[in-house]
């Protein structure tokens, strides 16, 4: 029987950042599995770890020379088993698409969604087709969106919602955040550029760093008080802000510069005994291809230390932190549907998340060329089909 391949893909199979390495292949459209179904993908996003993954991780993990055949490194060390790729790779986690077939009682043929999967094993979204499990974190999709401004949300929302809600503690939405601050570590990334509106709303003071080039964009998305880091010293910018000290530092872009300060950069009140982290979803490191997140524990034991004594400070009384420092998270991304859910009370608040350029399917090289760039402001997209 000859199988019809029109399912195209984006595919790596060589060394090198993704803009210079990825081709396109042809495969069959698949077919959904029990509790699964297939997406019809009409728009993905792209993200610095889809580089990571595949310039960092990959190289150590036979990918490189051996067409996939490895699993990453990075997971074993941490106990998982992924399984093992048996074809190239495909990049790509967000997503926006219609659900082309079904074998979910939850999800009919025709509906809306959009959602994330990481998927270290290279079953990702700059793909036509691609197979979900119906309990993946992906939701019907806000009839407000377009596909790329849905594709745009997932993984940048979902960060900033546990950084500023689950662990930073912030009311969500609720206007509790009033009389606080919040520090936002790279204001115009796609990141960073979320943080600043969410705390916004959630009622917050909110001071954030950015080249001077976005000062405006970034202040008109809720920030008060801005750092040109290109000019300023962060650090000491962050210190003498009438908005100091602050309920959260998030940090979307890497290094330990702010980490000395920290005793007089976070809150400590009786008031908000609670309140006063450092969250990082950057890590100590700064080089934007090393695998970022709660990854950077596995070759910087500074940050074990750190993040060990920042969890224990979340159990202890607050008069202990003169000597154990302060609470401290370096984390992974988590996402869930119901996360994703919060999503359409952020839009109704006036939120957005900001789509920096569309590129076509066939573009989607050029697109990782401006992700690779790091001067994006809000997110990358590639329209992966029209209809
Ligand atoms: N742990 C997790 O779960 C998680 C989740 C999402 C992202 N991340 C990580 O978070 C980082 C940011 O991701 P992203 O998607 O937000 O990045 P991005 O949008 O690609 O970042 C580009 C933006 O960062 C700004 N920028 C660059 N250097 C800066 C600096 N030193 N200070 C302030 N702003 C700076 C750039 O502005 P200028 O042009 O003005 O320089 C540009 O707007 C990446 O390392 C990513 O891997 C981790």
């Amino acid at each position: 029987m000859t199988v019809i391949k029109d399912n195209t893909v984006w595919e790596y199979t060589r060394a090198g950042r993704l803009s210079g390495t990825i081709s396109q292949a042809h495969r069959a459209i698949p077919e959904p599995g029990p509790g699964e179904l297939v997406i019809k993908v009409r728009a993905a996003a792209l993200n610095p770890v889809d580089e990571q993954l595949y310039v960092a991780v990959a190289p150590h993990a036979s990918i490189l020379t051996d067409s996939a055949q490895a699993p990453p490194t990075f997971l074993n060390l941490t106990g998982c088993t992924p399984p093992t790729p048996t074809t190239p790779l495909v990049p790509g986690i967000d997503f926006a698409g219609v659900v082309h077939a079904s074998k979910s009682a939850a999800y009919a043929v025709g509906d809306q969604v959009y959602g994330q999967r990481f998927s270290p094993a290279g079953h990702g979204f700059l793909a036509e087709y691609v197979t979900v499990h119906a309990s993946a974190p992906f939701v019907k999709k806000p009839k407000e969106l377009s596909w790329a401004e849905a594709a745009a949300v997932p993984l940048v929302y979902t960060t900033v919602y546990d950084a500023l809600v689950e662990w930073g503690r912030l009311p969500f939405l609720t206007g509790g955040g009033r009389g606080l601050s919040v520090l936002v570590l790279g204001g115009s990334s796609g990141t960073g550029h979320v943080a600043v509106q969410l705390a916004k709303k959630m009622g917050c003071n909110v001071v954030a760093t950015c080249s001077g080039k976005n000062a405006q964009m970034v202040k008109d998305l809720g920030a008060d008080d801005i750092i040109d880091y290109t000019t300023q010293h962060v650090p000491q910018a962050a210190l003498m802000s009438q908005y100091a000290p602050y309920a959260v530092v998030l940090d979307c872009v890497g290094g330990t510069a702010l980490l000395p300060h920290l005793d007089h950069l976070l809150l400590n009140s009786a008031e908000h005994p609670q309140l006063g982290i450092y969250v990082t979803i950057v890590g100590d490191k700064t080089s934007r291809d090393a695998m970022g997140g709660a990854a950077t524990n596995l070759y910087t034991p500074a940050q074990v230390v750190r993040t060990a004594l920042g969890r224990l400070n979340d159990y202890l009384p607050r008069w202990t932190r003169t000597w154990t420092g302060r609470r401290y998270a370096c984390i992974m991304l988590d996402p869930t549907k119901e996360k994703l859910e919060t999503y359409d009370k952020f839009l109704t608040a006036g939120g957005k998340v900001m789509v920096d350029g569309v590129w076509g399917f066939d573009e989607a090289r050029e697109a990782y060329k401006r992700l690779e760039s790091a001067r994006a402001k809000g997110k990358v997209v590639v329209e992966v089909s029209k209809e």
